[in-house]
């Protein structure tokens, strides 16, 4: 059947809306809500001893593979090596014997993400893909698939399928994390709980848009924006300046926030906002810091954060969006719906076309 855009002005913004119920249906279908263990299908390897995961997908789904490999390293102590897909099918990288290979894919049909997939296939690796179209070319030719349950996503820019792709990796990470040893039972509770809690904030977050919608203007009149985040933010960073490119047409560009001073530092003036996520945590200070060092050149930082960071950075900041405070091992999933936010609502200001992008494909099947 066709899907509508119901009463949403486009597709990105009812996809948007969908947040919550795509996150719960996702996290519901790997974690036990009784005993808030992660419960995974049966796999095409086995994460207690596998030696190595190379991950690799294309644009956005990459990005959410970027925070797959901060989880997988963080909580499953997997070495894992991550590349776009574009690079990795000519970059011949040694593999294990063993070795696994995850694939994230929203479309299950991307040219590059499919020839990655046949060639470590051929090099003997066990293929897992997440992807969210059952039936789909690389569902099929997978050893396994994880599905994740965001439903059709007809805008160009990835929303709902986006933040699926990181609920499935996480409780991914999660359950390797149990199966090699290194998370322990009460560790996986308390992350699976603040999992199974971030439905909930999406939903708060879709209810209070008058902050971004406020940041949406200023950004809206800029000619380059930068975006910062370190750790498992960084990735968030770069979705967040790949967003704001694809869907307004301002140029912006995503950078680890401690490598800002050795580049884009020169960039900064009253005309560039900084827009920082920076949610409390073990790298808060740090971030902070370049935040401030990004304000003291003139830099107009606008960021994203939650209650405790928020009065450090009120200091300088011109502008702080205060999140709900979770876990930061959830605080990439949470950021990211902002950050689209973000780019939705300044397309809608610049009247470009939100749900289809010039020069844009939904899915890129040629190379
Ligand atoms: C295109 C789309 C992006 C998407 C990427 C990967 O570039 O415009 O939104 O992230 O392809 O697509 P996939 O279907 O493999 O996730």
């Amino acid at each position: 059947a066709a899907v509508g855009k119901g009463n949403y002005r486009h597709f990105m913004e009812k996809e948007l809306h969908e947040h919550p119920i795509v996150l719960g249906d996702t996290l519901r279908q790997h974690i036990d809500p009784a005993s808030r263990a992660v419960a995974l299908p049966p796999l095409p390897f086995d994460p207690a001893v596998v030696p190595k995961i190379t991950l690799s997908a294309c644009g956005s789904a990459f990005l959410a593979a970027q925070v797959g490999r901060y989880w997988m390293e963080q909580v499953a102590r997997i070495p894992v090596d991550s590349d776009v897909a574009s690079e990795l099918r000519y970059r011949d990288p040694p593999l294990p014997e063993g070795g696994a290979a995850l694939l994230v894919s929203q479309s299950g049909e991307t040219a590059d993400t499919l020839a990655v997939l046949r060639l470590l296939k051929q090099r003997r690796q066990h293929v897992l893909s997440v992807v969210n179209v059952a039936e789909s070319t690389m569902d099929r030719e997978s050893h396994g698939t994880l599905l994740t349950i965001a439903g059709p996503e007809i805008g160009v820019a990835s929303t709902k399928a986006f933040t699926a792709q990181l609920a499935v990796l996480a409780t991914m990470a999660l359950g390797f994390g149990r199966s090699r040893g290194v998370l322990s039972v009460q560790e996986e509770a308390r992350l699976t709980a603040a999992l199974l809690e971030v439905p909930a904030h999406a939903a708060t977050l879709l209810e209070h848009t008058e902050e971004v919608q406020a940041l949406a203007r200023q950004v809206a009149m800029a000619k380059d924006v930068l975006f910062l985040g370190r750790g498992s933010l960084y990735p968030i960073a770069l979705e967040g300046a790949l967003k704001l490119k694809e869907l307004s047409y301002i140029h912006a560009e995503g950078y680890a926030a401690g490598e800002m001073k050795h580049g884009p530092i020169a960039l900064i003036d009253q005309d560039v906002p900084v827009i920082a996520l920076c949610p409390s945590g073990p790298l808060f200070e740090k971030t902070a810091s370049n935040l401030q060092e990004a304000a003291a050149r003139g830099g107009r930082v606008m960021a994203f954060t939650d209650q405790e960071g928020a009065s450090s950075l009120r200091r300088f900041a011109e502008a702080v969006v205060v999140l709900p405070t979770v876990d930061p091992f959830v605080a990439p999933i949470l950021h990211a719906i902002p950050v689209q936010m973000l780019a939705y609502h300044v397309a809608v200001l610049k009247g470009t076309d939100v749900d289809q992008p010039r020069n844009l494909a939904k899915a890129v099947t040629v190379e």
